[in-house]
């Protein structure tokens, strides 16, 4: 099992308030990290999900990637399978006990290395990762928080580097699920509605060095991929 490199930190408000079923108290973790059950939450796309992210990811992998924050299921596992070369895995996560589960998925691996962080406040240094996967976490976070994190993940790239984010979107208006899952939503998940409202890509704050080079919608826009690329501009700096 990968090694976890720090002692737990502050558990943020809004995980106890809102999200202690689903990550925080140790009987949660063992209820949902079942991968059927990961699949009917998100309507039966996540394999599709999954798929799309590790492709954008590339296979193999031979560069520094960053996965903010723990996910159920088997992307991370999968991720450590496309590692070859020079390929390294950092995972971040504040709960201890999600950072556990996902070392229980994991094999022993010298690339994989798991941290107990807040993704608010990263404690790498700048331009040190070629890739970040930010995977449905944004719609769980407050705005404030959702945009510490955003601004993070670009600190964290390097010029040129690629930040993947999959999360909820708002579907199209004739999805037949849209005024279904809209009150589920706001009871569940009440910081996604925002998030929806302005969409992934209007939530990204506009002084940050990213471009947005690819959106996908998948499941009538229910869900979407961005990937956004650091400019090269610190790089080219740095060469004049
Ligand atoms: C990635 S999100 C949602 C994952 C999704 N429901 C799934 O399992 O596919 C859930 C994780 O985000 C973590 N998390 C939430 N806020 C965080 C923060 N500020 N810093 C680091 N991790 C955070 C939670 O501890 C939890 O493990």
């Amino acid at each position: 099992m990968p090694s976890i490199g720090a002692r737990g930190l502050p558990v943020p408000g809004y995980l106890t308030a809102h999200y202690w079923w689903a990550y925080v108290h140790p009987r949660a973790v063992r209820f949902f990290e079942r991968q059927w059950l990961v699949n009917l939450i998100l309507w039966g796309n996540y394999g599709r999900l999954r798929s799309a992210a590790l492709k954008e990811l590339g296979h193999p992998i031979n560069n520094k990637v960053l996965q903010i924050a723990c996910a159920y299921g088997d992307i991370t596992p999968k991720m450590v399978g496309q590692l070859r070369d020079s390929g390294s895995l950092d995972v971040i996560d504040i709960l201890p006990v999600q950072l556990a589960n996902l070392g229980a998925k994991l094999g022993p691996d010298e690339r994989v290395k798991l941290h107990c962080m807040d993704s608010a406040a990263l404690k790498f240094d700048a331009d040190r990762f070629d890739q970040v996967l930010i995977f449905f976490l944004l719609h769980e976070q407050p705005a404030d928080v959702r945009e510490a994190t955003l601004r993070e993940a670009a600190r964290v790239l390097k010029p040129g580097g690629t930040l993947l984010i999959v999360d909820y979107s708002k579907p199209s208006w004739y999805h037949p699920l849209r005024y279904l899952w809209k009150p589920v939503l706001r009871v569940l998940e009440p910081f996604a509605h925002d998030l929806l409202n302005r969409g992934i890509q209007h939530s990204i704050p506009s002084d940050l060095p990213l471009n947005v080079t690819l959106k996908r919608d998948f499941f009538g826009g229910l869900y979407q991929m961005i990937r956004l690329q650091r400019d090269f501009g610190a790089a080219q700096k740095a060469d004049q």
